[in-house]
């Protein structure tokens, strides 16, 4: 029946129940973010020995540190003892973490190297190198970016990211020193499916006409309805997608995002011709990371009338709390080289646009927030084969040829306005369910 699934999906219809179905969402918590690499941090948050930032991996906290040695670890947030949560702070620096129930403390290696009245109450005899910190099972970073897996299978972080990395070397590689994280990631809820907003920063540019008219009518978008659609959606393997987005009709655009000139020579330095090419031209960047990684880095203004547009970079994690809610994690990353005053026009440009307080955010929440609202009721839940209780995911199909002449990896299509990628990133989602399934019958 999944099969089933699968075959409506290729023809651009999804069952409105796959967003809020609680069955499905057990399954996703088990047989997708238990197995795949999920982002937690990135290498700037924890420069030094004894930084540490406390993440997710869904329902398991995650204690994601740098130790004396330099090297990254990544814990179960969870106390060997009885497990209570051991670091309740988002961020800091400590030697050692002393748990708050009984007093046991755990150095930055995990090993557990205090327990009060430890002799007197457990004997010389107790193995202490057994009641470690639990590690996560497998952490790898590409580009800064640190990722951890419950899978001690999981295929190499690499291989997962496949051609995604072509793009993230453009967002994330093209500068010396790499990205930094400034600022605290912002933190938010919204009451909605996580597929919901990985669909819309995945593949989705053509809501921006319409939830985002706001920015249209005080004039700082163009009120051409087909603005979000020049230039290319691509879709990657293993359920990953990225649109890269031009000017109108290739008309010119500050080059490189507005990035200042003097950076331009690095990113020829870092880039492939290709990629640079690509880069120059390109006015936003959206997509997301599969499953849930997703990012965008547009041309937006810091509030003033005669500012200029400034790039920002920002990854954001939707982690799944339950079927119809998300936490949020928000990152604006920079280039370290970058000026001083760039980075500060870039922040002001990011939490204007996105972020809690950003606008563009606010419209996507109210939108997001709707449609799982209206798909937990008998008639979407309803699984019946033969009742039509489908959703529209038809856009570009059979109609819409890839661009062969496209420089990069990926399958490109020369518009945005498609559903190309949430398709391939449901047909995957279906698969990684499949693949380990134990999804009740009844239910799919
Ligand atoms: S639960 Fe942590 S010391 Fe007892
Ligand atoms: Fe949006």
């Amino acid at each position: 029946m999944l099969e089933g699934v699968k075959d409506k999906i290729r023809r651009g219809l999804l069952p409105q129940w796959a967003f809020t179905d609680s069955e499905i969402f057990k399954a996703e918590v088990k047989n997708i973010f238990a197995k795949t690499w999920n982002f937690l941090g990135h290498e700037s948050e924890i420069e030094n020995p004894g930084d540490y930032v406390t993440r997710w991996i869904v329902h398991d906290p995650v204690l994601l540190l740098r130790d004396q040695n330099g090297q990254i670890q990544a814990y179960l947030n969870s106390c060997a003892h009885r497990g209570t949560k051991l670091c309740t702070a988002d961020f800091g620096n400590k030697k050692t973490f002393t748990c708050p129930y009984h007093g046991w403390t755990f150095n930055l290696s995990g090993d557990l190297i205090g327990i009060i009245a430890g002799n007197k109450v457990y004997g010389e005899e107790m193995d202490r190198s057994q009641w470690s910190l639990r590690k996560i099972p497998k952490v790898e970073s590409y580009q800064g970016m640190i990722f951890g897996s419950l899978d001690e299978h999981a295929e190499p972080l690499e291989t997962f990211l496949g051609d995604m990395k072509w793009y993230f070397d453009i967002m994330l590689g093209r500068s010396d020193a790499g990205m930094e994280v400034r600022g605290v990631p912002q933190k938010w809820i919204i009451n909605t499916n996580w597929k919901i907003s990985a669909d819309n920063f995945g593949g989705d540019p053509y809501h921006t006409a319409m939830s985002h008219r706001s920015t249209v009518e005080l004039g700082i978008s163009p009120k051409d309805p087909m603005y979000a659609s020049y230039g290319h959606q691509i879709v990657l393997d293993n359920g990953h997608g990225i649109n890269m987005v031009t000017a109108l009709g290739g008309a010119k655009v500050p080059p490189y995002q507005g990035l200042p000139e003097d950076m331009w020579p690095m990113f020829a330095r870092n880039l492939s011709a290709e990629q640079l090419k690509v880069f120059e031209n390109t006015m936003i960047i959206v997509g997301n990371c599969f499953p849930n990684l997703s990012f965008v880095s547009p041309m937006h203004g810091t509030g003033g009338p005669d500012e200029p547009l400034t790039s920002f970079v920002n990854f954001r994690v939707w982690r799944p709390v339950s079927p119809t809610k998300i936490e949020v994690t928000s990152w604006f990353m920079v280039d370290k080289e970058a000026p001083e005053a760039f980075k500060e026009a870039s922040y002001l440009s990011y939490i204007g646009s996105f972020g809690p307080s950003g606008t563009l955010e606010q419209d996507d929440a109210e939108i997001w927030t709707r449609v799982a609202e209206a798909s937990q009721g008998e008639m979407a839940q309803d699984k019946d084969i033969h009742y039509n209780n489908v959703l529209n995911y038809l856009m570009g199909l059979d109609r819409v040829e890839p661009d062969e002449s496209w420089p990069g990896p990926g399958v490109a299509y020369p518009t945005c306005y498609l559903d190309a990628i949430s398709r391939a990133f449901y047909e995957h989602w279906v698969d990684q369910l499949l693949a380990t399934t134990d999804i009740p019958a009844n239910v799919l």
